[in-house]
Protein backbone atom coordinates (compact mmCIF):
# COMPACT_ATOMS: atom_id res chain seq x y z
CA UNK A 1 0.00 0.00 0.00
CA UNK A 2 1.18 3.47 -1.18
CA UNK A 3 -0.02 6.73 0.78
CA UNK A 4 0.65 10.20 -0.55
CA UNK A 5 0.86 12.85 2.33
CA UNK A 6 0.48 16.02 1.16
CA UNK A 7 1.01 19.45 3.23
CA UNK A 8 0.11 23.07 2.04
CA UNK A 9 1.74 26.31 2.70
CA UNK A 10 3.04 27.76 5.84
CA UNK A 11 3.31 24.19 7.39
CA UNK A 12 7.25 24.31 7.01
CA UNK A 13 7.16 26.80 9.32
CA UNK A 14 5.94 24.81 12.11
CA UNK A 15 8.10 25.16 14.96
CA UNK A 16 8.34 28.96 14.52
CA UNK A 17 4.65 29.62 13.05
CA UNK A 18 1.87 30.67 16.12
CA UNK A 19 3.42 28.59 18.93
CA UNK A 20 0.56 28.87 20.93
CA UNK A 21 -1.80 27.40 18.34
CA UNK A 22 0.33 24.76 16.28
CA UNK A 23 3.07 23.56 19.09
CA UNK A 24 6.70 23.85 18.83
CA UNK A 25 7.70 20.66 17.24
CA UNK A 26 8.97 21.36 13.96
CA UNK A 27 7.92 20.02 9.92
CA UNK A 28 10.56 18.13 9.95
CA UNK A 29 9.56 16.38 13.21
CA UNK A 30 6.04 15.63 11.24
CA UNK A 31 7.79 14.40 8.44
CA UNK A 32 9.64 11.99 11.25
CA UNK A 33 6.12 11.35 12.49
CA UNK A 34 4.32 10.55 9.82
CA UNK A 35 6.86 8.62 8.36
CA UNK A 36 7.41 6.56 11.73
CA UNK A 37 3.20 5.65 11.30
CA UNK A 38 3.90 4.23 8.25
CA UNK A 39 6.70 2.28 8.96
CA UNK A 40 5.50 0.50 11.80
CA UNK A 41 2.50 -0.43 9.29
CA UNK A 42 4.69 -1.33 6.47
CA UNK A 43 2.76 1.51 4.75
CA UNK A 44 5.10 3.15 1.44
CA UNK A 45 4.87 6.61 1.78
CA UNK A 46 5.86 10.12 -0.14
CA UNK A 47 5.12 13.06 2.41
CA UNK A 48 5.04 16.10 -0.17
CA UNK A 49 4.99 19.98 1.13
CA UNK A 50 3.83 23.32 -1.00
CA UNK A 51 3.30 26.80 -0.42
CA UNK A 52 1.85 27.05 -4.32
CA UNK A 53 -1.61 25.70 -4.99
CA UNK A 54 -0.55 24.64 -8.67
CA UNK A 55 1.83 22.74 -7.60
CA UNK A 56 -0.26 20.45 -5.14
CA UNK A 57 -2.61 20.61 -8.07
CA UNK A 58 0.16 19.04 -10.27
CA UNK A 59 1.29 16.33 -7.22
CA UNK A 60 -2.47 15.25 -6.50
CA UNK A 61 -2.85 14.59 -10.20
CA UNK A 62 0.43 12.81 -10.49
CA UNK A 63 -0.73 10.31 -7.66
CA UNK A 64 -3.36 8.86 -10.10
CA UNK A 65 -2.46 5.82 -10.84
CA UNK A 66 0.64 5.67 -8.64
CA UNK A 67 -0.94 6.20 -5.09
CA UNK A 68 -3.46 4.31 -3.40
CA UNK A 69 -4.43 6.97 -1.20
CA UNK A 70 -3.87 10.66 -0.01
CA UNK A 71 -3.58 12.52 3.26
CA UNK A 72 -3.58 16.12 2.82
CA UNK A 73 -3.46 19.31 4.76
CA UNK A 74 -4.18 22.04 2.32
CA UNK A 75 -3.81 24.58 5.39
CA UNK A 76 -4.92 27.78 4.45
CA UNK A 77 -6.16 26.47 0.99
CA UNK A 78 -8.62 24.66 2.82
CA UNK A 79 -11.03 27.59 2.83
CA UNK A 80 -10.44 28.39 -0.74
CA UNK A 81 -9.29 26.04 -2.96
CA UNK A 82 -12.28 24.62 -5.33
CA UNK A 83 -8.70 23.79 -7.66
CA UNK A 84 -7.30 21.01 -4.62
CA UNK A 85 -10.90 20.16 -4.11
CA UNK A 86 -11.39 19.53 -8.21
CA UNK A 87 -8.21 17.46 -8.35
CA UNK A 88 -9.31 14.81 -5.37
CA UNK A 89 -12.11 14.19 -7.35
CA UNK A 90 -10.62 14.07 -10.60
CA UNK A 91 -8.57 11.50 -9.31
CA UNK A 92 -11.01 9.88 -7.06
CA UNK A 93 -8.58 8.03 -4.80
CA UNK A 94 -9.22 7.39 -1.31
CA UNK A 95 -8.80 10.61 0.77
CA UNK A 96 -8.64 11.93 4.21
CA UNK A 97 -7.99 15.52 5.65
CA UNK A 98 -5.85 16.39 8.12
CA UNK A 99 -5.85 20.09 10.71
CA UNK A 100 -3.29 20.08 13.44
CA UNK A 101 -5.65 22.95 14.70
CA UNK A 102 -9.67 22.68 15.64
CA UNK A 103 -10.29 25.03 12.69
CA UNK A 104 -14.01 24.95 14.02
CA UNK A 105 -12.78 26.76 17.04
CA UNK A 106 -11.12 29.63 14.94
CA UNK A 107 -12.39 32.71 12.82
CA UNK A 108 -15.30 31.90 10.91
CA UNK A 109 -13.38 31.80 7.53
CA UNK A 110 -11.49 28.73 8.40
CA UNK A 111 -14.69 27.13 8.91
CA UNK A 112 -15.42 25.90 5.28
CA UNK A 113 -13.24 23.26 4.16
CA UNK A 114 -13.05 22.65 -0.15
CA UNK A 115 -10.74 19.79 -0.14
CA UNK A 116 -12.51 18.38 3.01
CA UNK A 117 -15.85 17.99 0.73
CA UNK A 118 -13.84 15.69 -2.14
CA UNK A 119 -12.03 13.63 1.33
CA UNK A 120 -14.18 10.93 2.89
CA UNK A 121 -13.04 11.62 6.78
CA UNK A 122 -11.41 14.76 8.71
CA UNK A 123 -9.39 14.54 11.21
CA UNK A 124 -9.61 17.80 12.70
CA UNK A 125 -7.59 19.19 16.29
CA UNK A 126 -6.03 16.35 17.08
CA UNK A 127 -2.26 17.41 16.49
CA UNK A 128 0.75 15.51 14.70
CA UNK A 129 -1.63 12.19 15.44
CA UNK A 130 -4.52 13.45 12.89
CA UNK A 131 -2.04 11.97 10.44
CA UNK A 132 -1.50 8.41 12.14
CA UNK A 133 -5.45 8.42 12.32
CA UNK A 134 -6.04 9.11 9.12
CA UNK A 135 -3.35 6.67 7.94
CA UNK A 136 -5.20 4.33 9.76
CA UNK A 137 -8.58 4.88 7.84
CA UNK A 138 -7.41 5.42 4.78
CA UNK A 139 -5.45 1.95 5.45
CA UNK A 140 -9.01 0.35 6.50
CA UNK A 141 -11.15 1.86 3.63
CA UNK A 142 -8.77 0.78 0.90
CA UNK A 143 -8.45 -2.69 2.60
CA UNK A 144 -12.27 -2.70 2.33
CA UNK A 145 -12.31 -1.48 -1.54
CA UNK A 146 -9.89 -4.11 -2.68
C1 LIG B 1 -4.34 24.30 9.33
C2 LIG B 1 -5.53 25.23 9.61
C3 LIG B 1 -5.65 26.30 8.54
O1 LIG B 1 -6.75 27.15 8.81
C4 LIG B 1 -4.39 27.14 8.47
O2 LIG B 1 -4.48 28.08 7.43
C5 LIG B 1 -3.15 26.33 8.40
C6 LIG B 1 -3.05 25.07 9.13
C7 LIG B 1 -4.10 23.30 10.49
O3 LIG B 1 -3.39 22.32 10.26
O4 LIG B 1 -4.60 23.51 11.59
O5 LIG B 1 -2.17 26.76 7.80
O6 LIG B 1 -4.64 23.54 8.17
Amino acid sequence: MKLLVINGPNLNMLGIREKDIYGRETYEDLVRFIKDCCEKRKVQVEVFQSNHEGAIVDRIQKAYGHFDGIVINPAAYTHTSIAILDALKAVCLPAAEVHLSDIYAREPFRHISYPGMACRASFIGKGFAGYEQAVDFLMEEIEKGK
